[in-house]
């Protein structure tokens, strides 16, 4: 169906000390052996990347943190930079989730900052972006969405953004049950992969892995991975249990084999 390889990735948020962290990434390791046709990321809290690191050595399950500061090293208390991101092994790291826009300030801007730092760091940006339920019924989805892509590529070309990752998590589907319809979802990420064709060449934009999330579960993964434009699910809540995990991994492996 499409070349570009599916990817699953967890988002476990604000949750689990590191023994809940390493037992969880034990179980999405058992799932991932080597050659699997899909790409799995999960992303715990800063302070389980270590141990988590460990329990995933040698299995092709990547790092991902949940947020990054543009700086290498210097005066700003309490961040993490790209560099010590890399010195822990991760392999992605989301920025722009609307958890930290909405309640930390993350703005177009800093997205932009953030993702062409991680790049020099060869560190893959899962950019997150997404319109509120306000928005969406006042007709501006495609307006919002496409702004904060546009915005937060800004003055980076196809080369230096070619790993990039794009997450489209309408706002109003995290955390409540309530899915986009499918079709819906592929209508946006088609228009994401277009905006980034006309702005930076299609060739590269049709490489670009574009992840839905909100609600992803076992039970509507499949359905929304056979949307030729969905390439894959960023997961909150059903990523915090290797039962719920693990067959949305399988839903990624069936679309990357259809
Ligand atoms: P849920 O899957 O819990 O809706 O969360 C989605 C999300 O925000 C992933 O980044």
């Amino acid at each position: 169906m499409s070349t570009r390889t599916p990817l699953i990735a967890g988002n476990w948020k604000l949750h689990n000390t590191v023994a809940e962290s390493q037992a969880l990434a034990g179980g999405v390791r058992k799932r991932v052996r080597d050659g699997l046709p899909c790409q799995v990321v999960v992303a715990p809290v800063a302070t389980s990347l270590v141990p988590v690191r460990e329990t995933l050595a040698g299995s092709a399950v990547g790092l991902a943190a949940q947020n990054v500061y543009w700086e290498d090293s210097g005066a700003f208390t309490g961040e993490l930079s790209p560099a010590l991101l890399l010195d822990v092994g991760c392999t992605h790291c989301i920025i722009g989730h609307s958890e930290r826009r909405q309640y930390f300030g993350e703005t177009d801007a800093g997205v932009r900052k953030k993702a062409s730092a991680l790049l020099v760091h060869k560190i893959v940006p899962i950019m997150c972006v997404g319109e509120s339920l306000e928005q969406r019924e006042a007709g501006k989805t495609l307006d919002v969405v496409l702004g904060q892509v546009e915005a937060a590529t800004e003055g980076l070309d196809a080369v230096a953004l070619a790993p990039l990752v794009v997450a489209y998590e309408p706002i109003w589907a995290i955390g409540t049950g309530r899915t986009a319809k499918a079709e819906d979802a592929q209508e946006v990420h088609r228009a994401i992969r277009d905006h980034l064709g006309a702005l930076k060449g299609e060739s590269w934009a049709d490489t670009v892995r574009i992840l839905y999330g909100g609600s992803v579960k076992p039970s509507n993964a499949d359905e929304l991975l056979a949307e030729p434009d969905v390439d894959g699910a960023l997961v909150g809540g059903a990523s915090l249990s290797a039962d719920n995990f693990i067959p949305i991994i399988d839903a990624g492996v069936r679309r990357a084999e259809s």
